[in-house]
């Protein structure tokens, strides 16, 4: 595991970099994005949209896979993943319609939109990058806290702590926040050829510490980063105030 530490500015730079190098060896790359409110505020997408205009990114031969939604979010819904990555990657560039799978937040059967994210990440070859951001619980994609967690996309409930945090996007009502999602397995993740965490900010220092440092366990999903084979953490000074 690299642990890189700079300045909040650098960061969407350094991880459009990541991506760059793996475009570089494989034109057909597989990559793995996330949501939250990290790439935004570290202007991952926004990089590699201003490189994709300027050609130094050509996404067109390459698969995009998204881990986690909000079951009953229509993707017309603001809040949803799917809107999300429209908004803020894929309205933006140029590449494959038909190469990007994003769980369904309105799918009849969910345990069949599981079995059907795996089953694209199968066919594409699997992933070469994963991008990741870190909630305050430990959890990476909506792997939440869990005695035992299984290893391939599941049906999730929505940590508490997180609807918690997540209900002034829905109108400050609780009820409304989604109560279950669809995520990647640990498994999922931990089959990932490169796994890259960012987080920012001092309410992360504390998580990213036991994550990074702490006893490997399903209780974290994060510490998952710690057996991981290529794993590259992406961290402003303070969110690594606790290392
Ligand atoms: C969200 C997403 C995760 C994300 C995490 C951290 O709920 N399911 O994929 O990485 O929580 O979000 P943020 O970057 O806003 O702190």
């Amino acid at each position: 595991m690299k642990i890189h530490v700079m300045a909040r500015e650098e960061i969407g730079g350094f991880v459009a970099d990541l991506f760059e190098r793996t475009l570089a060896s494989k034109a057909d790359a597989v990559f793995g994005l996330t949501t939250g409110n990290t790439p935004l505020e570290t202007g991952v997408y926004r990089e590699l949209v201003r490189r994709e205009r300027e050609g130094r990114l050509d996404f067109r031969r390459c698969s995009f896979v998204n881990p986690d939604e909000q079951l009953g979010l229509p993707g017309t819904h603001p809040e949803s993943y799917y809107a999300y990555m429209r908004k803020h990657l894929f309205d933006e560039i140029r590449f494959d319609e038909r190469r990007w799978a994003i769980p369904d937040g309105l799918a009849a059967e969910p345990e069949a939109e599981c079995a059907r994210m795996e089953a694209f990440i199968r066919e594409a070859g699997g992933i070469d990058l994963q991008l990741v951001g870190i909630g305050i619980n430990g959890h990476v994609c909506f792997i939440e806290p869990a005695p035992a967690l299984p290893a391939t996309c599941f049906v999730t409930g929505i940590a508490e702590v997180n609807r918690a945090l997540y209900a002034p996007l829905f109108g400050g009502s609780l009820e409304a926040v989604p109560t279950q999602a669809i995520t990647f397995g640990w498994g999922t993740v931990a089959k990932t050829r490169k796994l890259v965490l960012v987080a920012v900010g001092e309410r992360k220092a504390e998580i990213v510490a036991r994550a990074l440092t702490g006893p490997v366990t399903t209780e974290v999903p994060a510490t998952l980063l710690q057996l991981h084979p290529d794993a590259e953490v992406v961290l402003d000074p303070a969110a690594a105030q606790r290392l």
